[in-house]
C-alpha cells in the first residue's frame, strides 16, 4: 500500500480503542503517508499524546486555545493540507456532536471548519447496546447525510465483557478503507466486477476429492486492487484459507458446478468478469454418500471421470459479453510454451485478454510473472509481488474497457430506474 504523498489528520475521541489507534498510526507512516494527531481530553485519558507523537513525529494538538499555532487557529490550519480526516475511534458521543455541528473542543471544531469535499471517515467504537441505540443510529444517519463516511464497526468480544457490533475495525482494516477512500484516481469507479479464484474441490467420496494447488492469492489480490480502483466487487471464491478483502463481497464455493451456478447468478449485473480460478477440469461422475473402503482385494477403486463446464467460455459467449457489455478476462496456468498456449487459449475462450503465467511459478507464491496476450499480441509484466501485478492488471483492464456513454453510467441506470 502506497500512501506517499498523502497527509492525514487522525483524531481520537475517547474509547478503550485508541489503543488500536497507535498501530494505526504506525500503519499509516509505514504506508509513506503524513499524520497529523488531534485528541479529545476523554482520548488522553485512554493514550498518551506522548506515543502519538512519537509515532507520528509530529506533535499532537488538543485545544482549540493552542499557542502554538501563529494566528491561533490550529481548527483551520490542521486541515487545509489534509487529504482527509479520520476519526478512530470516534465515540458515540463524537457522534453526537459531529450531528449536531458542536463547535466547543477542537477537534469537532476542526471537523465543522473543514473545507467542503475533504472526506471525513468515521470509524465508530462504542459497546454494542450504544451502537444499537435509536439516537446513535439517527445521529450516523445525520452526519452521512451531511457527507461524513462511516466504515463500519467490528462484531466480536467487546472490553466491557458482551459480545455483539460496535467494536472498532483493526487497524489494518481502517488503513485499508482508508486507503481507498484518499485515493483519487478510481477507474472503475461505479463498475461491477465478478472474480472467480482458488481451486475447486471436486468430491470423490464425504472424506475425499481431487483439487488442485491454486491457492487464490491472484484472484484475491485481483479483488482488493479492483475495489481499491472503485469497484462493487463480487469473489466467488473455492477452498481457500484467505481473509475476505474489505468491501469485496465473497460467495464461497467447493466445486465447479457450484461455481459455475454462482457466476452465472452474478454475470448479468458484472461490468467485468476475470476467471482466474484454477478449476477443476474434471470431476467424478459420482460423488459416494458413503466412504469408499477398501475391499481387501488390493485393488484401487475405479474411478470415472466427466469432464466440468468451462465457466469462462460460457459467460465470453453470453449476448452481453459479444456485445462487449462484459469485459472479460481469462486466465492461463501453462508448465510450457507460455505465449503459444496462452495465445491459442485465448481464442478457445473467445475472451480479449488472456493472462498467461507458468503455474509451478505462480501456485502459492506471493510474487508471480504474467503475460498480457490480446489480438495484438503479447507483453509480459516484470516479476513482482502479486498485489502489484493485481493493482497493474485492473489498470490495464480499466483502460481496455469501452467508454461510459453517459446513457450507461450508474446515474443514468437510476433515474431511468425511478
Ligand atoms: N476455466 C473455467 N472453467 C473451467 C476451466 C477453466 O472458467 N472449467 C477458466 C479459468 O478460470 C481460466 C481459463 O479458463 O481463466 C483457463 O483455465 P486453464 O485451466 O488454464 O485452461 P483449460 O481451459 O483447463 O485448458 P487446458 O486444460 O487445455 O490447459
Amino acid at each position: 500500500m502506497d500512501l506517499s504523498g498523502k497527509h492525514l489528520v487522525l483524531g481520537l475521541s475517547g474509547g478503550i480503542a485508541c489503543y488500536k489507534s497507535a498501530e494505526l498510526c504506525r500503519g499509516l507512516i509505514k504506508a509513506g503517508a503524513t499524520v497529523q494527531v488531534v485528541m479529545t481530553e476523554a482520548a488522553e485519558r485512554f493514550i498518551t499524546p506522548v506515543t502519538m507523537q512519537a509515532l507520528s513525529g509530529r506533535a499532537v494538538y488538543g485545544s482549540q486555545w493552542d499557542a502554538r499555532e501563529g494566528n491561533n487557529m490550529p481548527h483551520i490550519n490542521l486541515s487545509r493540507e489534509a487529504d482527509a480526516i479520520a476519526i478512530a475511534p470516534c465515540s458515540a458521543d463524537f457522534v453526537a456532536r459531529l450531528a449536531q455541528g458542536r463547535a466547543d473542543e477542537l477537534l469537532s471544531l476542526l471537523c465543522l471548519a473543514r473545507p467542503s469535499g475533504l472526506p471525513l471517515l468515521l470509524a465508530p467504537a462504542m459497546n454494542r447496546e450504544m451502537w444499537a441505540h435509536p439516537a446513535t443510529q439517527r445521529n450516523l444517519a445525520q452526519v452521512r447525510a451531511d457527507g461524513a463516511v462511516v466504515l463500519g464497526v467490528g462484531t466480536g468480544a467487546q472490553a466491557c465483557g458482551e459480545t455483539g457490533d460496535g467494536r472498532m475495525l483493526e487497524p489494518d482494516e481502517l488503513l485499508e478503507d482508508i486507503a481507498v477512500h484518499l485515493r483519487t484516481d478510481r477507474p472503475l469507479a461505479g463498475r461491477r466486477v465478478l472474480i472467480t479464484a482458488g481451486p475447486t474441490f471436486e468430491a470423490i467420496d464425504p472424506v475425499r476429492g481431487i483439487t488442485n494447488h491454486s491457492s487464490g492469492k491472484m484472484g484475491f489480490a485481483i479483488a482488493r486492487a479492483a475495489r481499491a480502483a472503485g469497484a462493487e466487487v463480487v469473489l466467488v471464491a473455492g477452498p481457500v484459507a484467505l481473509a475476505t478483502p474489505r468491501g469485496v463481497r465473497r460467495i464461497d464455493v467447493q466445486s465447479a458446478l457450484q461455481m459455475q451456478a454462482a457466476v452465472q447468478a452474478e454475470a448479468d449485473a458484472a461490468d467485468v468478469f476475470v476467471a482466474a480460478a484454477a478449476v477443476a477440469d474434471w470431476r467424478p461422475a459420482r460423488a459416494h454418500d458413503a466412504k469408499i473402503k477398501k475391499d481387501g482385494s488390493g485393488r484401487p477403486p475405479a474411478l470415472e471421470f466427466v469432464e466440468n463446464p468451462d465457466i469462462l467460455h460460457g459467460v465470453a459467449r453470453s449476448p452481453r459479453a459479444r456485445s462487449g457489455a462484459l469485459y472479460c478476462v481469462g486466465f492461463a496456468a501453462e508448465t510450457h510454451d507460455l505465449e503459444i498456449h496462452a495465445a491459442a487459449k485465448r481464442l478457445r475462450k473467445g475472451v480479449p485478454l488472456l493472462v498467461g503465467n507458468i503455474g509451478p511459478a505462480a501456485f502459492g507464491r506471493d510474487d508471480n510473472q504474467l503475460l498480457l496476450v490480446d489480438a495484438d499480441g503479447a507483453r509480459p509484466t516484470a516479476r513482482a509481488p502479486k498485489e502489484a501485478l493485481a493493482t497493474e492488471l485492473v489498470a490495464e483492464i480499466a483502460r481496455r474497457m469501452p467508454a461510459r456513454t453517459g446513457f450507461d453510467t450508474p446515474d443514468f441506470q437510476r433515474t431511468i430506474a425511478r
